[in-house]
C-alpha cells in the first residue's frame, strides 16, 4: 500500500453507522484521516468504530439526530471538539420516507423527512463551518431520484439540497470550500433494500465501491458541483 492520502485531514461523516457512510468513514480512517462518524445512537457507531482502522488518530462517534434541531448544535460543537478543525464534511446521513406520489405522502412524514435531510442537514453544515477555515470540502451524498416522481419527501429533500450544493460552492469559493454532490447510485444498504424490496441484494453492488470520489474529493480534487459515483475514473 502507498502512502497514505488523506494524512492530517479532519473530516465528519454523518450516518457512519452502516451503508454508504460506514463505507466512505472506514475508507477516509484507512488513508490516514481523522473522522468522527455520527448515528442517532452512540451504541450504532459501535461496529464502525471497531472496525476502522488507519495509520492516523482513532475515529471518534458523536450523536447526531438531524431531525432534532437543538441536538445539532450540540453535536456540531461534540464534532468540533473532537477534531480541533474540520477539513471535510460528508453529510451522507439522511432518511427515505415513502416512496409515493407526492398527494399521498402520510401525515408528518414531509415534515420529518425534510427535517432532517435538508433543513437538519444544512443547520449542521451552518454549525460545521466556522470550524472550516480556507480549504477543504463538504460534499453531499446526492440521489438519482433527486425531483423524481414517486419519491415523496426524499425526492424533494434531494433536489434542494442539490440546489443547496451549488448555491454553498458559489457562496464559499473565496474561502477555498469544495461544495460536491456525489451521487452513490444504487447501492447494497438499508435504504436501498426499503426502497426495492423485491430486489435481490447480491445484484447491487457493495457500498465500498461508491468510495472512490469521497477518498478524491478529500485529498484535494474537485470535479464540479456534481459527480456520480459510478462514472468516476480520476
Ligand atoms: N443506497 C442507495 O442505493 C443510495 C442511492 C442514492 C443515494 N443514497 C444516499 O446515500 C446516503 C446514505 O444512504 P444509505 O443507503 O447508506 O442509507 P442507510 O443504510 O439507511 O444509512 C443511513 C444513515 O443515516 C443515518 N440517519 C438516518 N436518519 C438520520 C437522522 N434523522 N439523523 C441523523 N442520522 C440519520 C443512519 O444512522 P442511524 O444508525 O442513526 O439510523 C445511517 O447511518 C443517503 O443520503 C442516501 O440518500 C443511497
Amino acid at each position: 500500500m502507498g502512502a497514505p492520502r488523506l494524512h492530517g485531514v479532519r473530516a465528519i461523516v454523518t450516518g457512519a453507522s452502516r451503508g454508504v457512510g460506514r463505507a466512505v468513514a472506514e475508507a477516509f480512517v484507512a488513508e490516514g484521516a481523522h473522522v468522527v462518524g455520527t448515528a442517532r445512537e452512540a451504541g450504532r457507531l459501535d461496529a464502525f468504530l471497531r472496525a476502522a482502522r488507519g495509520p492516523g488518530d482513532p475515529p471518534s462517534g458523536v450523536v447526531l439526530d438531524l431531525a432534532d434541531p437543538g441536538g445539532v448544535a450540540a453535536a456540531a460543537r461534540a464534532a468540533i471538539l473532537a477534531l480541533g478543525r474540520v477539513d471535510v464534511l460528508v453529510n451522507n446521513a439522511g432518511m427515505l420516507g415513502s416512496r409515493v406520489p407526492l398527494e399521498d405522502v402520510p401525515p408528518g412524514e414531509l415534515e420529518a423527512v425534510v427535517a432532517a435531510n435538508l433543513v437538519g442537514t444544512l443547520r449542521f453544515t451552518q454549525a460545521i463551518l466556522p470550524a472550516m477555515g480556507h480549504g477543504g470540502a463538504i460534499v453531499n451524498v446526492s440521489s438519482g431520484a433527486a425531483g423524481r416522481a414517486g419519491w415523496a419527501g426524499y425526492g424533494v429533500t434531494k433536489a434542494a439540497m442539490d440546489a443547496a450544493t451549488r448555491m454553498l460552492r458559489e457562496e464559499l469559493a473565496d474561502r477555498g470550500i469544495r461544495c460536491v454532490a456525489v451521487n452513490p447510485g444504487g447501492t447494497r444498504t438499508a435504504m436501498r433494500a426499503a426502497a426495492y424490496p423485491h430486489e435481490d441484494p447480491a445484484t447491487v453492488p457493495h457500498p465500498r465501491g461508491v468510495v472512490p470520489p469521497f477518498v478524491a474529493i478529500a485529498e484535494g480534487a474537485d470535479p464540479g458541483w456534481h459527480v456520480e459515483a459510478r462514472e468516476w475514473t480520476g
